[in-house]
């Protein structure tokens, strides 16, 4: 029996798709703890590309049983749209995938709110995807939101429906002055909601502690990333849920003496999408080279990533708010061209060396990377399957890391596909 999180050890789109799918081979289930639409989980098997915004990583594997926690927020349609792409690829999804009765649903209002507050903050504006996914999380805990299992009884679905869109359409046309929701169409589009969708939902509490009970193995999948938490992250420019370790318990209904590994991923480089500090970003070629090297680009919104080079600072708190013991290392392969690599080795703010990840912004704002640079590889590493057979700087440059952020790289990845993959013994 295993449980173990995976999680983002940095601003999201670390690679966790790819790692998730990698290691789901000898997986039962794999559940998905957090987030909504705004995630962007990429999945490469031979040609074959495959974006999972919803669905976990682990579909494509036929054997693997897969879950969408409690702790998500799920927007029913495009949760069916990803079904049917999925199922008309040849992906049997039905019989395979469950959702937490207590999952709450992104309804139109949330998106549009999302994007209304956006608008209205200006330069001021988080970036979010524009997926509702805050204002869905505010309704959450506000005790205003709509539950997937609310589907299953329609009559009360539209009291809670027609009572939330007069709310909301209040707010639209006061606050954001923009044309309110038409009330009878989104009733009518919701109450005939494709039925197909009750199969899916189901008490996860029970089916994942049963199963644990039974040995089976399980990965709990983190979407977005440390850095992007709520409470942990670079606040207030964050998603509005906890992608932390300590989020995947409560996001999916298992107690936290079940978890036996957190696994971090981690790109060999830095990005973020959307506003907010990132004190190694890269401006001009050197950001430009990375950018087209990795490919950054979201795999949600298509937005260009910001990139700069590895910091360690964060990669230590990232460590220590989700107690990491091990770290899954990607896209080591974008750095195969670079003559030199710089890493973060610490921040100096105020003439002091900070070596601990400052959470107030405004110390942050103060704080500037201190530098080691590295001699690169120069050398493709993308064939590469064995740890003896990597270039001799490309090993340095990992042990420095190591050193670094004192965790022991055990995956190290190199391209997108499934068997670009180092296991490192
Ligand atoms: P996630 O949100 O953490 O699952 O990451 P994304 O899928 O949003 O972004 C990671 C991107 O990097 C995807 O396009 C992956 O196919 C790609 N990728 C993952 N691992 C590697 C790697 O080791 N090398 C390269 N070149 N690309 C990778
Ligand atoms: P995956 O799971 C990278 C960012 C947005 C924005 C902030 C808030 O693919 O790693 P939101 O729409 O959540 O309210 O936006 O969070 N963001 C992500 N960045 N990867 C993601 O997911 C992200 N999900 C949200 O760009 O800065
Ligand atoms: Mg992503």
């Amino acid at each position: 029996m295993s449980v173990n999180i995976i999680v983002g050890a940095q601003w999201g789109d670390e690679g966790k798709g790819k790692i998730v799918d990698l290691l789901s081979e000898k997986i039962d289930i794999v559940a998905r703890y957090q987030g909504g639409a705004n995630a962007g989980h990429t999945v490469k098997v031979g040609d074959k590309t495959t974006v999972l915004h919803l669905i976990p990583s682990g579909i494509l594997h036929p054997n693997t049983i897969c879950i969408i926690g409690n702790g998500v927020v799920l927007d029913p349609v495009a949760l069916m749209d990803e079904i049917k792409l999925l199922e008309s690829e040849g992906i049997q999804v039905n019989g395979r995938l469950f959702i937490s009765q207590n999952a709450h649903l992104i309804m139109p209002y949330h998106k549009l709110l999302d994007k209304a507050m956006e608008e209205k903050q200006g330069i001021n504006r988080i970036g979010t995807t524009g997926r509702g996914i805050g204002p869905a999380y505010v309704d959450k805990v506000n005790r205003k939101g709509i539950r997937i299992v609310d589907l299953l009884y329609r009559d009360q679905f539209e009291k809670k429906l027609r009572l939330n869109i007069q709310e909301k359409n209040d707010i639209i046309r006061h606050l954001y002055g923009k044309k309110p929701l038409n009330v009878e169409d989104i009733v009518e589009e919701y109450l005939n909601f494709d039925r197909a969708i009750d199969q899916y939902i189901k008490d996860v509490s029970i089916y994942l502690n049963d199963a644990i009970d039974e040995g089976k193995n399980v990965l709990l999948e983190g979407a977005q990333g440390t850095l992007l938490d709520v409470d942990h992250g670079t606040y207030p420019f964050v998603t509005s849920s906890n992608p932390s370790s300590g989020g995947a318990c409560i996001g999916v209904g298992i107690g936290p003496t079940k978890i036996s590994g957190i696994i971090g991923v981690i790109k060999a480089y830095t990005t973020r999408v959307g506003q907010g500090p990132f004190p190694t970003e890269l401006h001009g070629d050197e950001g430009d080279f990375l950018r087209k090297e990795g490919h950054e680009f979201g795999a949600t919104t298509g937005r260009p990533r910001r990139c700069g080079w590895f910091d360690s600072v964060i990669a230590r708190y990232a460590i220590r708010i989700n107690g990491i013991d091990s770290i899954a290392m990607t896209k080591l392969d974008v750095l195969d061209k670079s003559e030199k690599i710089k890493v973060c080795t610490a921040y100096r703010c105020n003439d002091k060396i900070v070596e601990e990840f400052p959470t107030d912004l405004q110390l942050l704002d103060q704080c500037e990377p201190i530098y080691e640079e590295v001699k690169g590889w120069q050398e493709s590493t993308s064939d590469i399957r064995n740890w003896d057979d990597l270039p001799s700087k490309a090993k340095d440059y990992l042990h420095y890391i190591e050193l670094l952020i004192k965790k022991p790289i055990k995956i190290i990845s190199v391209g997108s596909g499934r068997e670009q993959t180092i296991f490192k013994h």
